[in-house]
């Protein structure tokens, strides 16, 4: 229905939580497209239902200037580029502490991930 919600999901969406041996962010970074044709450097997932994300969009929300943070902590894992080289393969270290998530709505959906705090 909405390409943008949809691009959002595919980008910033992990739920159930991918299990991959360790390396979590280099696997599903590049799994989700993200690492070609360079290494993007900041990239969230959020593990949590569609329900609840776009839950942030009304009532599990405030407003935050022009965006929405949620009321409460979510369950997800930042993914942040190590530097060296910015082509792939990508190498990612990762912050897995539950955050508040700031967002883009767009007429109620989710299209923008801004930042976790
Ligand atoms: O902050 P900046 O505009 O550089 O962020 C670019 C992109 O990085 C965002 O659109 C978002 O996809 C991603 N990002 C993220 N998690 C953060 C910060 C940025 O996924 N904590």
């Amino acid at each position: 229905n909405n390409p943008r919600y949809e691009h959002f999901l595919t980008q910033h969406r992990d739920e159930p939580q991918s299990s991959f041996h360790g390396r979590y962010c280099d696997s599903l970074m590049s799994r989700r497209g993200l690492t070609r044709p360079q290494c993007k450097e900041v990239n969230t997932f959020i593990h949590d239902t569609k329900r609840q994300i776009q839950g942030v969009c009304a009532e599990e929300g405030v407003p935050f200037g022009n965006l929405r943070r949620s009321r409460q902590h979510f369950r997800v894992i930042t993914c942040t580029h190590k530097g060296g080289s910015t082509r792939p393969p990508c190498e990612y270290k990762e912050n897995r502490s539950p955050r508040y998530i700031v967002i883009t709505c767009e007429s109620g959906w989710p299209v923008h991930y801004d930042e976790s705090q």
